[in-house]
């Protein structure tokens, strides 16, 4: 009673839309079917359907956590073939979720974060070595040089492992293993239920895949408790931990779904960021300018301490505003705790999975108006940004929402404050190509595609 149907586009008998996405970049066809159907839509696939939202009054709806919870969709579905009910893909009401959650808030607490800051700083640091030595006139593969970082600071910081992704062309068997295995989680979610002698090749390299992932991290596990150490990091806090609520300690074998939920939740995300704010910072050459005054203001041309951090408010409004146009995991599920209507007229069935589309809802111009898709670091200074999320609840939600939100974001945050810092301290940057235009490559996550930059030193490396 006193419902309409949710707008959905035409599709063919039994597949449904699946021919409406481009296998290449679902997320530009999602975009595109907002701009055509509006805030809400709903998509039918073979045996299930999709809902999507995409402006910030359904979003802030659908984030109310009385009404709606995570749900594992297909993708995290597949992902739980190598981490079970690690933090990231785990059910709500799994018991080991509440386990972890609990034991590892206090680890990415603000002391712990900043006690990771020289790690940090070595990995950073060593980033920066790289680019001085292969000088300016060297192309810089922007998204991978990132993630060589981003795993390499992780590793340290959660488990005192080196990866030494920089020394390498060829990225570490442990990080094959993981991108291929989650390409594969994609693939395998979206392929047709034939007989499985029809995967079997695949699903063999999967399960190598995934054997590799977890024999890795088994082996970082005993090799730790055979040599305890009072390193105050990730692992530390999974092996010592007492749950407040169970006392129960993790088990050996969750603490290996979540070393590999750190690796894998915690890379691509943070250099994409990171990528993605390079890219706007070249394309807007007056925020560029700020940002380096800043640096060169708070900083000048002395190392870099973990008091300079909560310094750099334009760098912070800058990373801000990167992560509300480009959020670097640009969709999020939640499925209906009981039937519900949204936006006073569309009718949810209990259970039913709703996708929360950032790239679509942070772009809203009934909250940021005409300048909407404009890069504009100003918005995002903090009293700026304040104002907007109290008046525009869930108006921006790139670490995602509730309980179920980025347990990483501290982290995150840091991380990614400190190296755009040290580059921009030692670096003038430019494009590869002048002409160079964003294109996206998605994954799980999202990364400009083809962007290189160039790199050369202002002054000596500090
Ligand atoms: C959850 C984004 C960095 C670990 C999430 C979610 C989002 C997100 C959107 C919720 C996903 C969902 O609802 O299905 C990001 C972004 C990052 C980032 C944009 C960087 C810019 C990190 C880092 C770590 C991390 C560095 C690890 C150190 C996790 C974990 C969860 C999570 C474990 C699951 C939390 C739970 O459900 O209890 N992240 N993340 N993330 N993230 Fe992050």
């Amino acid at each position: 009673e006193g419902t309409v149907p949710i707008p959905s586009p035409p599709g063919l008998p039994f597949l449904g839309n699946i021919k409406d996405i481009n296998p290449e970049l679902p997320l530009e066809s999602f975009i595109n079917m907002a701009d055509k159907y509006g805030p809400i839509y709903k998509l039918n696939f073979p045996g299930r359907s999709m809902i999507f939202v995409a402006n910030q009054e359904l979003v802030n709806e659908v984030c109310d956590e009385k009404r709606f919870g995570k749900t594992i969709g297909a993708v995290l579905g597949q992902v739980r073939n190598g981490v079970h009910d690690g933090l990231f893909t785990a059910r709500n009401e799994e018991p080991n979720w509440g386990i972890a959650h609990r034991v590892l808030m206090p680890a990415f607490g603000p002391t712990k974060i900043q006690s990771m800051f020289d790690d940090m700083h070595d990995i950073a640091a060593q980033l920066a070595m790289k680019w001085a030595r292969h000088g300016p006139s060297a192309p810089i593969h922007v998204a991978d040089d990132f993630t060589r970082l981003t795993l390499d600071t992780l590793a340290l910081c959660a488990m005192d492992y080196r990866f030494n992704s920089y020394y390498h062309d060829d990225m570490h068997p442990f990080i094959e293993a993981m991108g291929d295995f989650l390409i594969a989680s994609g693939n395998r979610s979206r392929r047709p239920p034939l007989p499985s002698f029809f995967y079997r090749e695949a699903d063999e390299k999967y399960n190598q895949d995934i054997a590799m992932l977890r024999d890795t991290a088994e082996d970082v596990l005993k090799s730790r408790k055979a040599n305890p150490t009072d390193r105050k990091d990730l692992l530390t806090a999974m092996l010592d931990g007492v749950d407040s609520k169970t006392g129960q300690k993790l088990s050996d074998s969750s603490i290996i779904d979540n070393l590999i939920t750190f690796l894998i939740a915690g890379h691509e995300t943070t250099s994409g960021l990171l990528s993605f704010a390079f890219y706007q910072l070249l394309k807007h050459p007056e925020a560029y300018r700020k940002a380096q005054e800043e640096v060169d203001t708070v900083i000048g041309e002395g190392p870099i301490k973990v008091e300079h951090m909560g310094k750099l408010t334009y760098l912070a409004a800058i990373l801000r505003e990167t992560l509300r146009l480009c959020a670097t995991i640009p969709a999020f599920g939640v499925g209906a705790l009981e039937d519900t209507i949204i936006g006073g007229k569309y009718f949810i069935p209990k259970g039913h999975d709703v996708s929360l589309l950032l790239a679509k809802s942070q772009l809203d111009p009934a909250v940021f108006g005409e300048t909407a898709k404009d890069f504009i670091p100003e918005r995002m200074l903090d009293d700026n940004f304040e104002r907007l999320n109290k008046e525009f609840p869930n108006c921006w939600k790139p670490f995602g929402n509730g309980m179920r939100a980025c347990i990483g974001r501290p982290f995150a945050w840091q991380e990614a404050l400190l190296v755009m810092a040290m580059l921009l301290q030692n670096f003038n940057f430019m494009f590869d190509d002048p002409n160079y235009n964003l294109k996206i490559k998605q994954t799980l996550t999202i990364k400009p595609k083809d962007f290189f930059m160039r790199a050369s030193l202002r002054h000596g490396i500090t």
